[in-house]
């Protein structure tokens, strides 16, 4: 692990090992597989970002009869008075009566995530199960909190591991937090 990261002129500095990672992804789907009561959820990974984490989650769950779909959003400012819509685009299963499992890489304000999981409900599933990579509690303007968290963080602003900075260093193994200024 180096021991400081300049991407696009900010300075990072290591935070969570890959080892830290493997432990909390193995504990996430520990308890994940526990929580599920079909032995076929649909996995849901939400693209870009949560693509490591998949991979590693889907890996650690083995439910070979699970099928793996990648969604993304599409934002679009909508006539509508509430402003920015989110959509959710690429599932190509059908969702009614089953049980879903969003794998995201962080929750920030928990805006995306309450957002999708309202498009998501509307779709008629048995149940949807939220697991994210990274919570961060202290910045919730929604009260949201994900079923599932390998850790939760303060506050800042952290890249590797699916995380970019502008589409950057998502291939870190590890994660990196930006710098505080001395
Ligand atoms: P939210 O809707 O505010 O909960 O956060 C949505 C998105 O913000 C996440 O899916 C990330 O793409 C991005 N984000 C929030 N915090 C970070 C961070 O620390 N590093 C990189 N991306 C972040
Ligand atoms: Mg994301």
């Amino acid at each position: 692990m180096e021991k400081e990261l300049k991407v696009n002129g900010l300075t990072f500095v290591p935070y969570i090992t890959e080892d830290e990672i493997s432990r909390q992804v193995k504990r996430v789907a520990g308890e994940l597989r526990d929580s599920l009561t079909d032995p076929d959820p649909i996995l849901l990974c939400v693209l870009n970002g949560a693509f490591m984490f998949a991979a590693d989650l889907v890996r650690e769950l083995g439910l070979n009869d699970a099928k793996i779909n990648f969604v993304r959003y599409s934002s679009y400012s909508g006539t509508s008075s509430t402003g920015n819509v989110k959509e959710i685009i690429g599932l190509t299963e059908d969702i009614k009566d089953r049980d879903v499992v969003i794998i995201e890489d962080i929750v920030d304000t928990g805006l995306t995530a309450q957002h999708m999981i309202e498009d998501l409900t509307k779709k008629g599933p048995k149940s949807i199960r939220f697991a994210t990579l990274l919570h961060k509690p202290e910045s919730s303007k929604t009260g949201f909190v994900p079923d599932h968290i390998a850790f939760s963080i303060p506050p800042k602003f952290i890249i590797g591991y699916g995380l970019d900075l502008d589409g950057k260093v998502r291939n870190l193994k590890d994660i990196y937090v930006i710098k505080e200024e001395d």
